[in-house]
């Protein structure tokens, strides 16, 4: 297939079997002249790079709606950011998410530039996302290479070379397939194939436009490839979170300082997070170990919580953080790990003796 055959071939495959999704303006509506908001398309790239279509179906609907414009997202309050971003996880993203609203609003006057060299200089936007947002907000000519576009390109050519070594030339190859007529449909075209037919570990090649061009499944090595050397497994990392309440009903809250892990997140107060920690109590109180563990996945390390609750007579004074009423916040604006907890020794606390 020539290079151009496979783009227009995937464009028309694109054109039936698009996914609808909610920042995304389908394929018959651009023709129309309908182009897509760069804010929704940079919004919902910088959330899908840490979770799911799934996920962010559910987020970026409320997100939008609470903030309908980048200049809207620039003048809220932080904290109202973070609480919303709760459970996406990474808040580094959402510390940045602010950063680049707010700078867009004031040096660009609310409108996101269009190129992928300027969405570069934004916090937040590395490579993958100022072509996305080049190539699907304005039009441009930019190869968008997440791992699914990887996946493609390594069986649609045969290539053995494992990741991450392999990713120049996937790049190279994704770069040469890009085609200068609808390079933004494309971009999500591409995406959606490997999302939904050209998959990790059953590929549906009978539904994919590509299939008579792919080396790969004449090799008989498509549901293979791409090879990938193993990553180091994570470290285990422990940690001990104090939940206590007040007699009545406050919480002992902290917020987490702005830099370094949840960063500016609202939790419960922690002793440090290593092989092993040291007990770190904010008040004397009569912890109560309830023997149950959280465990979340972090980037670098899992973390396994151990948790002590305690109940607080109504005068006492505790050495970090604050009391917060129940009805002054959200579940939803605790980071996982801490929702996690409070899930735990909430049950615990509210079950009959
Ligand atoms: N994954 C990340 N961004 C995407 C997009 N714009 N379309 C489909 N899948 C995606």
């Amino acid at each position: 297939m020539r290079d151009n055959e496979f783009s227009e071939t995937l464009l028309a495959w694109y054109d039936v079997h698009a996914r609808a999704m909610p920042w995304r303006v389908a394929p018959d509506a651009v023709r129309s002249g309908v182009r897509p908001d760069p804010y929704h398309v940079w919004l919902s790239e910088v959330m899908l790079q840490q979770t799911t279509v799934a996920a962010v179906r559910n987020y970026f609907p409320r997100f939008v709606d609470l903030w309908p414009t980048v200049s809207d997202l620039a003048a809220a309050a932080d904290g109202d950011v973070m609480g919303e971003w709760a459970g996406l996880g990474y808040y580094a993203r959402a510390r940045n998410l602010l950063k680049c609203a707010r700078l867009v609003a004031e040096r660009y006057g609310g409108r996101f530039p269009d190129t992928r060299e300027e969405l570069m200089e934004l916090p937040g936007i590395g490579p993958y996302t100022a072509s996305a947002i080049a190539a699907i907000a304005f039009d441009r000519r930019e190869a968008v290479v997440d791992g699914n576009v990887e996946r493609v390109m390594a069986r649609i050519f045969l290539v053995r070379t494992a990741l991450p070594k392999a990713r120049p030339e996937l790049t190279r190859l994704a770069e040469r397939l890009t085609p200068a007529r609808r390079p933004g449909d494309y971009a999500q075209a591409v995406m959606d194939l490997g999302a939904t037919v050209c998959t990790p570990r059953s590929p549906a090649c009978g539904a994919c436009p590509w299939m008579s061009a792919c080396a790969a499944r004449r090799a008989g090595l498509h549901a293979e490839l791409p090879r990938r050397i193993p990553k180091a497994t994570r470290p285990v990392r422990r940690g001990i979170a104090y939940l206590a309440r007040r007699m009545d009903r406050a919480w002992l809250l902290e917020r987490r300082p702005e830099s370094g892990l949840l960063g500016g997140t609202l939790g419960w107060p922690c002793s440090d997070w290593t092989e092993m920690p040291t007990p770190a109590p904010p008040v004397e109180a009569d912890w109560r170990d309830p023997g149950v563990e959280v465990r979340h996945a972090f980037t670098h390390f899992h973390l396994h919580l151990s948790l002590r609750i305690a109940e607080l007579p109504e005068d006492i004074c505790p050495a970090v953080g604050g009391f917060v009423q129940p009805e002054d916040f959200r579940r939803s604006d605790l980071p996982t790990v801490m929702r996690k907890a409070y899930d735990i020794a909430a049950g615990i606390m509210d079950s009959p003796k």
